[in-house]
């Protein structure tokens, strides 16, 4: 793994003409009169408050930032935490352009209706995600070097530091947890194959006191008839892992499971993938990423819960020895599913996973995050993930942390006219329908079959893990779910 260097994030109970910084930020709300540091500096007359507009000032000479980066915020009623997470998305990009590496930003005494360590929280996020850049197989150019990367970010808060460092602590390990995510996504299947997978668990509890690990080789795949991964990994010459980790933060209470699929590469297996765009497939293992990552700041904010988490790994290939469509395989839970299309595998590793995680784990409640379907793109573009759930309650709390994480889901019903799409011709189930109808809840409804009907609620991801081209993220891997896990972990 290569590391990525921390973000140092300094909080100061002072203005922003007191900090010396290549780059001061001030974001403004229409209506609120300018700061002196802003009134006072050449270029004042081109500050607009306007959302999304900026401007560049430069103070006169006594003290304080070289320069001023003003950001317009717009109105103060429609300020939301996702404004401020693109005023630091913003802050951060302009530091970059100007070749500096860190920038001071003043926490505004107008919030709006954000608490003021959220508006904290979200500019410091927006900032490190933006920043995040994936150059490494890059040579270096000696005409024009890399830009150095933003390396530290200070708040200033004249109202107190208090709730402002919490916040900002946790945001500031939730957006490098995302980071590091989206470089397990970056990198290629070449690098990136299950066993990388298992050595960056083993790293992470390696890391952390309270996480173990424990990983199952091919052998104890077989062994144990996990006949899902072993089905999907046959045609792949890189062998499957089933990869567990448990954190345990929070003594006798509940074990809450999270699932994420990691296949290291779809080529859909037999039934291949058309050719165009096949490379983005070395994303299929978003979920996975995520929930590893999550694990690890669970784990480093020290949360207090319980958390097992099982990463189901293979690399979808064909082959030789490759499962064939209308082969019949037993999950673990002893349903037998007739794969009628090889490329809907992540439904396959995953219902293996999902038992595993209650039945041999202990996992009381469920979530899984997977790039399950193609057709979550067609009903919710890169905006939304799809949430589908077994249990109301359970939905409405994986929701809530899925937008206190700053992301955003939206449910899709079950209803038994889907389940009937599951039921096999001659097994108990089939992995892809012969009528191509509601095809991410029919995924969802072939994966309940597999919770032993504990509360659970399935995420898919395929819109929102990649190519979101969403201010702070741009093209490429978005860690999608690494802070919604984190979320509902401080929500347990
Ligand atoms: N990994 C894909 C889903 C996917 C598609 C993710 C596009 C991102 C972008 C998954 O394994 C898959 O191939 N699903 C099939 C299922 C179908 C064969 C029933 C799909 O969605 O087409
Ligand atoms: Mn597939
Ligand atoms: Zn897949």
């Amino acid at each position: 793994m290569v590391e990525r260097q921390a973000m140092e994030l300094d909080l100061l109970s002072s203005s922003l003409s007191e900090t010396e910084t290549p780059l001061g930020v001030v974001t403004l709300v229409e209506g609120d009169d300018l700061p002196a540091l802003v009134a006072d500096a050449h270029g004042a007359a081109d500050v607009k408050a306007e959302r999304k507009k900026q401007a560049l000032v430069f103070p006169a000479a006594d003290g304080g930032p070289e320069r001023v980066l003003t950001l317009g915020l717009g109105k103060s009623e429609k300020l939301d935490e996702e404004t401020f997470r693109v005023a630091g998305s913003t802050a951060a990009k302009r530091a970059a352009a100007l070749s500096v590496d860190s920038l001071a930003w003043e926490l505004p005494s107008n919030t709006g209706e954000v608490a003021p360590e959220l508006a904290a929280a979200a500019f410091v996020e927006g900032a490190i995600l933006a920043a995040y850049k994936f150059d490494r197989f890059k040579s270096a150019d000696p005409d024009s070097p890399k830009p150095p990367v933003l390396g530290r970010i200070v708040v200033t808060s004249a109202g107190g530091t208090g709730p402002v460092a919490d916040a900002t602590r946790v945001a500031v390990v939730a957006a490098e947890a995302t980071n590091r995510a989206r470089d397990l996504q970056n990198l290629p299947a070449n690098i990136v194959n299950p066993a990388y997978l298992a050595g960056r668990a083993e790293e992470i509890a390696a890391a952390h006191d309270k996480v173990t690990v424990k990983i199952l080789g091919p052998d104890e795949i077989t062994d144990r008839k996990l006949g899902g991964i072993l089905a999907v990994s046959k045609g792949s010459a890189n062998e499957p892992r089933l990869i567990t980790l448990e954190y345990n933060g929070g003594g006798d209470g509940p074990k809450i499971g999270f699932v994420g699929k990691a296949v290291t590469f779809d080529t859909g297996g037999i039934s291949l993938k058309p050719s165009a765009k096949m490379e983005e497939m070395k994303f299929d293992m978003s979920g996975g990423a995520a929930v590893l990552e999550a694990v690890a700041a669970i784990a480093e904010l020290d949360l207090p819960v319980n958390i097992v988490a099982v990463v189901p790994s293979v690399e979808n290939m064909p082959g030789g020895s490759a499962t064939r469509p209308g082969d019949i395989i037993t999950q673990y839970n002893g349903k037998t599913v007739e794969v009628n299309n090889t490329d809907a595998e992540g439904r396959l590793i995953l219902a293996d996973a999902l038992t595993w995680a209650v039945r041999d784990m202990g996992a009381e409640k469920l979530v899984d995050l997977a790039t399950l379907t193609g057709a979550v793109v067609i009903a919710l573009g890169s905006t939304y993930a799809a949430l589908i759930s077994n249990d109301d309650d359970w939905a409405a709390k994986v929701d809530a942390a899925v937008t206190a994480g700053g992301e955003l889901a939206w449910r899709l019903p079950l209803h038994p006219d889907f389940k009937e799409l599951t039921k096999g011709r001659v097994a108990d189930l089939t992995n892809a329908a012969a009528k191509r109808k509601a095809g991410t809840i029919y995924a969802g409804s072939f994966l309940e079959e597999f919770t032993d009907d504990v509360p659970w609620a399935h995420i898919d991801i395929a819109g929102t893990a990649w190519d979101t081209d969403r201010e702070y993220f741009g093209s490429g891997a978005t860690g999608f779910g690494v802070r919604s896990l984190i979320a509902l972990a401080r929500s347990l």
